[in-house]
């Protein structure tokens, strides 16, 4: 019972006392407030999405390092090699600034040394990267490296000194719609669900694909009034995982590939899919919760970007690719991005999540955290690869996301941990996770509206 008033209080306080004229609905219930929607809508799509789009089409956050050959340690998987929009291509070594190649022992750098660079080649590699690393960088470099505190991470991060992780051009490899469907990808979520999200095998969860519609009814009864009963931080866990479904669901839909033929193939919007996906007559009214767990999802992620802020702002931080004038111009972007966050008045308020007993919250905390890690590892299972480096990305990213908002006080102990070990450390691959995953989430949001503006224009 605690725990439901509990509840109540923080959604009264996710949803901010300045703004409490946006969610008069709110009755524990999760409301679907049309003004708080616009409120992020507006933020998102006018001020933060262009900015973050900008940066991400830099050189630090288009390549990242990720292993898609681990195996799964679930069950027998079957690759999908065989599905055309299911490819990842790796980046060859020369489209790598060499500044990223940051270890002289990776695959790359070994790679690059041994090949016959013709001359042109050469000189533009020349030209372009100074690969001095200046005393700074060498420190941060070195920091990175060392750091290794899996405690307090949310997920598995990848070795990115083993030879299977290659460098992937997120820009040439967008997600979208692959083909990838039916039992398998569906076995996938089913087993997040099923078994990593607390649920209890006897409570069905609402429009199960692999079970029968019929029940569904009494199904989504018996399924909301047990996750009203759980307490509030396995509550968020289950919207955060729901809200990176409907998350990846909108970009499929609005990446559809709509004509593919042997000559050309073209994405784009497809409402149908969308309504099948996100209509409440179609969806037993489970489509508008899916969105709003969604918009949950952002005002998270967001908040973990507010809060970071002092950890990228440390002058020792740069966003090294080898060319220090761009460098020094996306980490001013990055800087801004992250202001115009703290900017943000809606904000979440997670001091209220952990916040019980001691002993209790620190074991409900450890029982989150291994539950999103073993999350990240099913990622592994995903066959499709496009789907499994764009799985991996997103969950890194959450998981980061959740690592920054339960490391505040380390986080502000930072300008003060000069000539120590850090007191926060994200490596390489989380920073690039946390900014590519958000702008995932980002992208969906402004995708919402042009899917209103599509079904708008049906209508009519
Ligand atoms: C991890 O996930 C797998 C696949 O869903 C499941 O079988 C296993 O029980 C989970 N392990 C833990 C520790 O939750
Ligand atoms: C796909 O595109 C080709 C060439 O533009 C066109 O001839 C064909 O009718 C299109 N197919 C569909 C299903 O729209
Ligand atoms: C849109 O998606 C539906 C499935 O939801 C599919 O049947 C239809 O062919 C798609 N439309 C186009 C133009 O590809």
């Amino acid at each position: 019972m605690g725990r439901v008033v509990f509840l109540f209080l923080l959604f009264l306080q996710v949803l901010g006392s300045a703004h409490s004229r946006c969610f008069c609905q709110v009755k524990g219930e999760l409301d679907d407030c049309a003004c708080d929607v616009e409120t992020i809508d507006s933020f998102n799509n006018e001020q933060l999405f262009p900015k973050l789009q900008t940066l991400l089409e830099s050189d630090y956050f288009r390549f990242y390092k990720v292993n898609l050959n681990k195996p799964c340690p679930f069950w027998a998987a079957d690759s999908h090699c065989g599905l055309r929009n299911c490819a990842v291509k790796p980046c060859s070594p020369n489209e790598v600034p060499e500044g990223l190649r940051s270890s002289p022992h990776s695959k790359y750098s070994a790679e690059a040394n041994k090949e016959q660079l013709d001359e042109c080649e050469k000189e533009k590699h020349l030209g372009a990267v100074d690969v001095s690393l200046s005393e700074e960088t060498q420190e941060a470099l070195l920091d990175w490296r060392k750091h290794d505190d899996e405690a307090e991470r949310f997920c598995v991060i990848d070795d990115e000194e083993s030879p299977d992780s290659q460098y992937v051009d997120l820009l040439l490899n967008p997600e979208r719609y692959t083909g990838y469907n039916g039992p398998e990808a569906w076995q996938i979520w089913t087993s997040i669900y099923e078994e990593n999200c607390f649920k209890p095998f006897t409570i069905k969860r609402p429009l199960n694909p692999s079970s029968f519609q019929s029940s569904s009814g009494i199904d989504a009864r018996t399924f909301y009034s047990w996750l009203e009963g759980q307490c509030v931080e396995k509550r968020a866990f289950y919207r955060l995982i729901s809200g990176l479904h409907a998350s990846i669901s909108v970009h499929l839909s609005a990446r559809y590939l709509l004509n593919d033929s042997w000559y050309q193939s073209k994405w784009g919007h497809n409402v149908s899919e969308f309504r099948q996906r996100f209509d409440s007559d179609l969806t037993a009214g489970e489509g508008p919760k899916r969105l709003r767990n969604l918009y949950f999802l952002y005002l998270i992620e967001l908040r973990a970007l507010a809060k970071v802020l002092p950890f990228f702002k440390q002058p020792s931080f740069r966003l090294y690719t080898g060319r220090p004038e761009e460098d020094q111009k996306h980490k001013e972007l990055l800087l801004d991005i992250l202001q115009l966050a703290r900017s943000f008045p809606l904000h979440f308020d997670e001091t209220s999540l952990f916040a019980g007993d001691e002993k209790e919250a620190a074991k409900l905390k450890e029982d989150v955290r291994l539950a999103f890690r073993n999350i990240s590892k099913i990622m592994d299972c995903v066959g499709c690869f496009k789907c499994r480096l764009w799985g991996k990305l997103q969950t890194q990213g959450l998981g980061t996301a959740l690592k920054i908002l339960f490391s505040e006080r380390q986080i502000e102990a930072l300008p003060h941990s000069r000539g120590q070990r850090p007191s926060f450390q994200l490596s390489r691959q989380e920073v690039i996770s946390l900014l590519n995953a958000f702008g995932r989430i980002s992208t969906s949001i402004k995708e919402l509206n042009t899917f209103r503006s599509l079904i708008g224009e049906e209508m009519t």
